[in-house]
C-alpha cells in the first residue's frame, strides 16, 4: 500500500523543498496550498503520484475536506508548515490580515494536529512535523508580536504533545521545525526584508526531514541559530526583548536606507 506524506503550504519556500524530497525518498504527496495551478505543475514534476489538493487552510470547511480526504490514504508523514508572518508597531498593523494569520498560523495547527494525531496514535505509526521558527524559542517579537506569538503557540504545543506520545509509549513523532532566515517567498508575503542572510529552503527541508527521522523535538537547522538557542536561556527577558525589536526594526522596508 503507498505510504503519503501530506505537506501544507507545498506550493512554494520550505513546503515545497519538503514535497521534492519526500517524493524522492518514495512517498507519495498530497500537496495542500491555495494557489492551484502552481500546485498542478509542481505534481506533474515529483517522481511519485502527487495530488494538487487546492485548499484555504484558514477556513473551517476546508481543513475538514483535508481531514476526509486524507483518511483514505495511508498517510506516514504529515507536514503543517503554511504559514506567514507580518511586521510593524502593533498598532498600526492590519487586524484583518493578523486575525487570518492566527487561523493559519495557529488554528490549521492545531485542528489538523489534532486529526492526525488521533489517527496516527490508532495506528501506532507516523510523523508530525510542525514548522515553526525560531521567533517562536524567544520570550516575545516587538514589531512582529503577532507573527512570534502564533509560533510560540505550535513550540508550546508540540512540546506539550511529543511529552503525551513519549508517556503514551505509541511509536508516533511529532516535532517543530524552527529555522532562522529561510530565502523564501515569505518576506514578499510579510513586506520586509531580513537583516540577516538566509539559508536556502532545500537545505533546510533536507536538515528538518533527516531530524525528523531521528525524532529530534525541536530542530534547529543552522549551527548559530543552535548555539544562540543555548545561549538565549540565560539571557534577561528585557534584554531579549530589546534585541528582537531592534532587529525587527531594521527589518521593516525602507528603515535601513533612513537610518
Ligand atoms: N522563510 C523564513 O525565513 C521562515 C523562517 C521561520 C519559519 N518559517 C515558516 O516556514 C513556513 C513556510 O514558509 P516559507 O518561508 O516557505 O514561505 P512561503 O514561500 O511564503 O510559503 C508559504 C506557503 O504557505 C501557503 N499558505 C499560506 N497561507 C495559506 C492558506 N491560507 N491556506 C493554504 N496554504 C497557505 C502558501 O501557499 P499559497 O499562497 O499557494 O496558498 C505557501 O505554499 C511558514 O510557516 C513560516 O512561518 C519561515
Amino acid at each position: 500500500m503507498a505510504r503519503y506524506a501530506v505537506i501544507t503550504g507545498a506550493s512554494s519556500g520550505i513546503g515545497l523543498e519538503m514535497a521534492k524530497l519526500l517524493s524522492k525518498m518514495g512517498y507519495g504527496t498530497v500537496l495542500v496550498a491555495r494557489r492551484k495551478e502552481r500546485l498542478e505543475k509542481i505534481a506533474g514534476q515529483l517522481p511519485t503520484k502527487a495530488i494538487p489538493f487546492p485548499a484555504d487552510i484558514s477556513k473551517e470547511e476546508d481543513r475538514e475536506r483535508l481531514l476526509a480526504f486524507t483518511d483514505r490514504l495511508n498517510v506516514e508523514v504529515f507536514v503543517n508548515n503554511a504559514g506567514f508572518g507580518d511586521c510593524g508597531s502593533f498598532v498600526t498593523t492590519s487586524l484583518e490580515k493578523e486575525k487570518d494569520m492566527i487561523d493559519v498560523n495557529v488554528t490549521a495547527v492545531h485542528v489538523l494536529t489534532k486529526g492526525m494525531l488521533q489517527r496516527f496514535m490508532k495506528k501506532d505509526r507516523g510523523y508530525i512535523l510542525n514548522v515553526a521558527s525560531s521567533a517562536g524559542l524567544f520570550p516575545g517579537g516587538p514589531y512582529m508580536a503577532t507573527y512570534y506569538a502564533t509560533k510560540a503557540y505550535v513550540v508550546s504545543l508540540t512540546r506539550a504533545l511529543s511529552q503525551e506520545v513519549r508517556e503514551s509509549k505509541r511509536n508516533v513523532y511529532i516535532g517543530a521545525l524552527c529555522p532562522g532566515p529561510v530565502d523564501t517567498e515569505f518576506n514578499r508575503v510579510a513586506e520586509v526584508e531580513f537583516a540577516l542572510p538566509g539559508i536556502s529552503a532545500r537545505s533546510c527541508a533536507a536538515y528538518a526531514i533527516r531530524q525528523m527521522f531521528r525524532r529530534q523535538v525541536i530542530i534547529i537547522p543552522s549551527f548559530p541559530l543552535r548555539v544562540g538557542a543555548s545561549l538565549m536561556r540565560l539571557a534577561p527577558t528585557p534584554v531579549l526583548l530589546a534585541v528582537v525589536g531592534s532587529h525587527q526594526k531594521r527589518k521593516l522596508y525602507g528603515r535601513k536606507s533612513k537610518e
